[in-house]
């Protein structure tokens, strides 16, 4: 949700600006605009639309200065339009801002500044922040930006430069994501790792509350009362190819075909003599005792990952397990306490939602487990235990790679707790050991045969509406598959168990209508037979994904079926989402929609 980013130093400042926002536009494409201290003046580019224009609007003009903040936009307050586009500037026009977060108490402030001749020309939240700013600075930068956020309600990442300023920039972060980039003679400030990684490997990660004054050869961080604050530098290890295209044309196709690998990454080394070692996870068999019920929090497929965690840890590990989508949980004053374990989900280990969720969580006494792709995110950094997702950097909006990695850390959860407690028999230990570690095997062996998937999409691109159905951990899956196809395509898609499309939305299937049902759940299958008759019956045309071994009896009842590897029913998820995931990317290429910058969505929600 919006991507800002700052540079200190000698570099070209406006084309240095432009390469990070390119590597931060999944955050949010609706504007796109810098702000750079040139010969003295400080100088604003910025548009509606994606970077191209704002790269359009540029030609030409040389923003080349010492100091610079850029800003890419998911639109909350105020439409996208030039005028909303960050950064804004103060009344002199000697402060400019970049925001990303939502300034929940912005009327009172606004009110506040227009008693005081403040005048607004934009209809965002953030022009606050730049009068407010302004209203403090009495030569102090630092001291301005701290005043101003201790009066600040709700989240924001700043980035602020001030023309009166020019050897210093200020950034300032709560409960949205900033980090630092520490360079030799130039420094830099990025929502997310990616944009900078090109220029630098050493990171300090912002706390909420911390203001960072970044000079080309120094940066000190301050808490909220001015104190100076030691950091800890992180070194990010990662390359930087991994968040690159590699000749992929899109990056969720990239993204899907790093799911064999990526699958391997988290399961391989916390498999040690066929046992399920979690890090440095330690819920002993005595706290076991001490869990009457899991929850598992999260948002969008994350959720959807949690759905299937469901399913797996009460039926290996014998506990009831609620799922809950996140912005519900915090609201609905849960019934949690220190005998509940609280599981939260989430790739960037960002949302706001989920972030909350476990604040929440811990406020009221429960031990929360996170399930993070992210390290050293907000939600990595609070909860009391994390398992990684070893997924790597997810650059398309729509989640795939960390899907299955997500469902892969789950398996290994269930499969801890169950031995723990002695729910489960070792036989069905072991091959559950098994199955997780064949999954890549049996990924690659779908991603070689997508071919099939592609012409099925090239036959259905046109569909009005597509419905998702199955039953047990199918119909969790069916939900991802849903969620997939309608973000990246824009079809209508509902999901539904099996059993239930007969109490209602059965109404909706006419001749022609496409049906999907993946039907990996073999104790499920004579159900999920007739539930393909029922719809059948009424015009349906119904494609299934199966294992190889089921092709000949559900090729009776279907009429196409992808099939996918011999894997056991309890594993199938983790396998047979990726069919799923390549359908919505056919049907949304063949569409001519845009696959990695899905209209209205961006990638890490840092806004409620
Ligand atoms: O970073 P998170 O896993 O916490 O994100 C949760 C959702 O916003 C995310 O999964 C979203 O639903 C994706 N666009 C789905 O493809």
């Amino acid at each position: 949700m919006c991507g800002i980013v700052g540079y200190i130093g000698k570099k070209r400042t406006s084309k240095l600006l432009l390469n990070c926002l390119r590597k931060l536009e999944y955050r949010g494409y609706d504007s796109a605009g810098i702000a750079v201290f040139a010969g003295g003046e400080l100088k604003v580019v910025k548009c509606k639309g994606r970077l191209a224009s704002l790269e359009e609007k540029l030609c030409g003009e040389s923003l080349d200065g010492t100091m610079g903040i850029g800003h890419t936009r998911w639109a909350t307050h105020g439409e996208p339009s030039d005028v909303n586009s960050h950064p804004h500037l103060s009344r002199s026009g000697n402060i400019a801002v970049v925001h990303n977060g939502i300034i929940e108490n912005y009327m009172k402030l606004k009110e506040f500044l227009l008693q005081r001749g403040y005048e607004f020309v934009s209809d965002t939240d953030t022009e606050v922040v730049a009068h407010l700013v302004e209203y403090h600075y009495k030569g102090d930068l630092v001291q301005a930006v701290t005043a101003t956020i201790n009066e600040l309600e709700g989240s924001y990442a700043l980035g602020v430069i001030c023309k009166n300023n020019p050897e210093e920039f200020v950034a300032a972060r709560k409960d949205s994501p900033l980090i630092v980039g520490l360079g030799e003679g130039e420094n830099f400030i990025a929502s997310d790792i990616p944009a900078i990684l090109e220029y630098t490997r050493d990171i300090y990660i912002l706390e909420d509350k911390e203001v960072a004054a970044l000079r080309k050869d120094q940066v000190k961080v301050f808490d909220s009362h001015g104190i100076e604050v030691k950091k800890n530098i992180f070194h990010v290890s990662w390359d930087v190819t991994a968040a690159e295209k590699s000749g992929y044309e899109h990056f969720m196709l990239k993204e899907m075909h790093e799911e064999p690998k990526v699958l391997k990454d988290t399961i391989n080394p916390r498999i040690k003599d066929g046992l399920v070692e979690l890090d440095n996870i330690k819920i002993s068999t005595e706290d076991l005792k001490n869990i009457d019920k899991i929850f598992i929090v999260a948002c969008g497929t994350a959720c959807h990952a949690g759905v299937v965690g469901k399913y797996i840890i009460e039926r290996l590990a014998r506990i009831p397990v609620e799922v809950d989508v996140a912005s519900e949980f915090r609201y609905r004053d849960p019934l949690i306490n220190d005998r509940n374990l609280v599981i939260i989900i989430s790739q960037s280990g960002e949302t706001i939602d989920t972030l909350f969720a476990l604040r929440e969580s811990k406020k009221k006494g429960a031990r929360v487990l996170a399930v993070v792709n992210v390290v050293g995110s907000s939600i990595a950094r609070e909860a009391d235990d994390v398992l990684y997702t070893w997924a790597g950097p997810e650059i398309a909006v729509a989640s795939t790679k960390a899907y299955n990695t997500q469902l892969a850390a789950i398996y290994m959860i269930a499969l801890d707790l169950a031995y723990k407690k002695g729910s489960i028999d070792i036989e069905t230990y072991k091959k559950t050991v098994e199955g997780l570690k064949d999954t890549p095997r049996a990924l690659e062996k779908v991603l070689s045969d997508k071919d099939a998937v592609q012409k099925f999409a090239a036959q259905h691109y046109n569909a009005k509406s597509i419905f998702f159905i199955g039953r047990g951990l199918d119909y969790a899956l069916s939900m991802e598959g849903s969620l997939k196809l309608k973000e990246i395509s824009y079809i209508h898609s509902e999901a539904y168990a099996g059993g239930e499309l007969k109490h209602g939305t059965i109404a909706l299937i006419e001749k022609g209508t496409l049906v999907i049902c993946p039907m990996t759940q073999d104790y499920l299958m004579e159900k999920m037979l007739s539930n393909i008759k029922e719809v059948k019956a009424r015009g349906a045309v119904v494609l299934a994904i199966t294992q190889q071994k089921n092709i000949e009896e559900v090729e009776k009842a279907a009429d196409v079926v992808i099939p996918i590897p011999d894997v056991d029913s309890l594993i199938a998820p983790i396998v047979a989402v990726t069919p799923m995931q390549l359908f919505a990317y056919y049907v949304a290429v063949q569409k001519g929609c845009d696959v990695d910058k899905p209209r209205n969505l961006a990638k890490s929600v840092t806004v409620e």
